[in-house]
């Protein structure tokens, strides 16, 4: 296929744009520092561009056949009113880019994967959450919705649309896990707060290939959770990243320094939900990790 990645110069899109190369599909990557772009340019071909801004790109983009869009600030810091502001019109204008690329006239683009994320079913206690479940109503879970309406809007324009909800995402190299690690490493980690709080994650080997199987798909469409099978809670998270390394995890982090430290955003890491991947299981993909212990063994040996 002609596939078009969006958003794919930072920790998830350089994986799966790899992964595609691989498959032997025809890559174009839109990049604001295309110098800064870290895959291999023989495979990739980069498009110079900025996804919130209409531009020349539009017209490239709009030749391919399918789309990933994976664009959006990080969330973990501190969030100020402009640090909001970003990380919402970050997700939503380079969607509405995208979607105006698709709807220009003679676009052969048949299938858009637009990110939305596991914040969409907000925090919810001990209910699993299957893609029928309830969106939240915290700033995150407001983000996730219109970031989804946004890319649904493509639907009118005759594509199959999917918004892969993320969970945390795991890796040696970078996201979540590498920020714990060092701490971890020294016996100093432990559980945030009292560590009931459900964490929905996957291992980014596996979400490369659901990002795959996603894309190859000719009838999934809409919301797909995208996280393994076994989510955890943060107690048991934490006592399992302790086990792969060999370390005691005794020093749980008070919830109120969260909060002193990321104000609303210490809210996350201290609330979450059980989000299940419904969708995924019915379609019968397999996961390679499908267990918390599995996953870490195998990222702890590569980290
Ligand atoms: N990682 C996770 O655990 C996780 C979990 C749930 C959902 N997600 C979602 O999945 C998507 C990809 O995540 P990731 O971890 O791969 O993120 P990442 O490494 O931070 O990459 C984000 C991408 O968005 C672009 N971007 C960031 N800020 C931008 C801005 N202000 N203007 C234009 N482009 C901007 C980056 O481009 P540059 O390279 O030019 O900065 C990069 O291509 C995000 O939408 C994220 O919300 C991730």
């Amino acid at each position: 296929m002609r596939i078009f990645l969006v958003g794919c110069t930072g920790f998830i899109g350089t994986s799966l744009a790899n992964r595609l190369a691989s498959n032997g599909h025809e890559l174009e990557l839109l990049a604001r520092e295309p110098s800064r772009v870290g895959l291999d340019t023989e495979r990739v071909a980069v498009v110079p561009g900025d996804p919130l801004q209409p531009g020349m790109w539009q017209d490239r983009l709009k030749e391919a056949e399918a789309v990933v869009n994976l664009t959006g600030a990080p969330i973990f810091s501190r969030w100020t009113a402009t640090r909001k502001k970003l990380i919402y019109e970050s997700r939503i204008h380079s969607t509405a880019n995208v979607v105006a690329a698709i709807g220009k006239p003679g676009a052969s683009v048949h299938t858009l994967v637009n990110a939305s994320a596991a914040g969409y079913y907000g925090f919810c206690g001990d209910e699993p959450k299957t893609e029928e479940g309830r969106a939240g109503d915290d700033f995150l879970a407001r983000l996730c919705v219109d970031w989804e309406k946004e890319a649904l809007k493509a639907c009118h324009l005759g594509v199959r649309v999917v918004t892969p909800r993320i969970g945390v995402v795991l890796a040696a190299h970078g996201g979540a896990l590498a920020k714990m690690l060092p701490a971890f490493r020294l016996g100093i980690g432990g559980r945030l707060g009292n560590g009931r709080q459900w964490f929905p994650w996957i291992h980014l080997a596996d979400l490369v290939e659901i990002l795959c199987f996603l894309l190859a798909s000719k009838e999934i469409h809409g919301p797909v959770n995208s996280c393994a099978p076994n989510p955890v809670r943060n107690r048991e998270f934490t006592a399992a990243l302790a086990r792969a390394l060999h370390r005691p995890a005794i020093l749980p982090i008070p919830g109120w320094l969260l909060t002193l430290v990321f104000g609303e955003m210490g809210g996350v890491l201290l609330e979450g939900n059980r989000m299940v991947p419904s969708l995924l299981t019915r379609q019968g993909f397999s996961f390679r990790f499908p267990d918390i212990d599995s996953a870490l063994a195998d990222l702890v040996k590569k980290a």
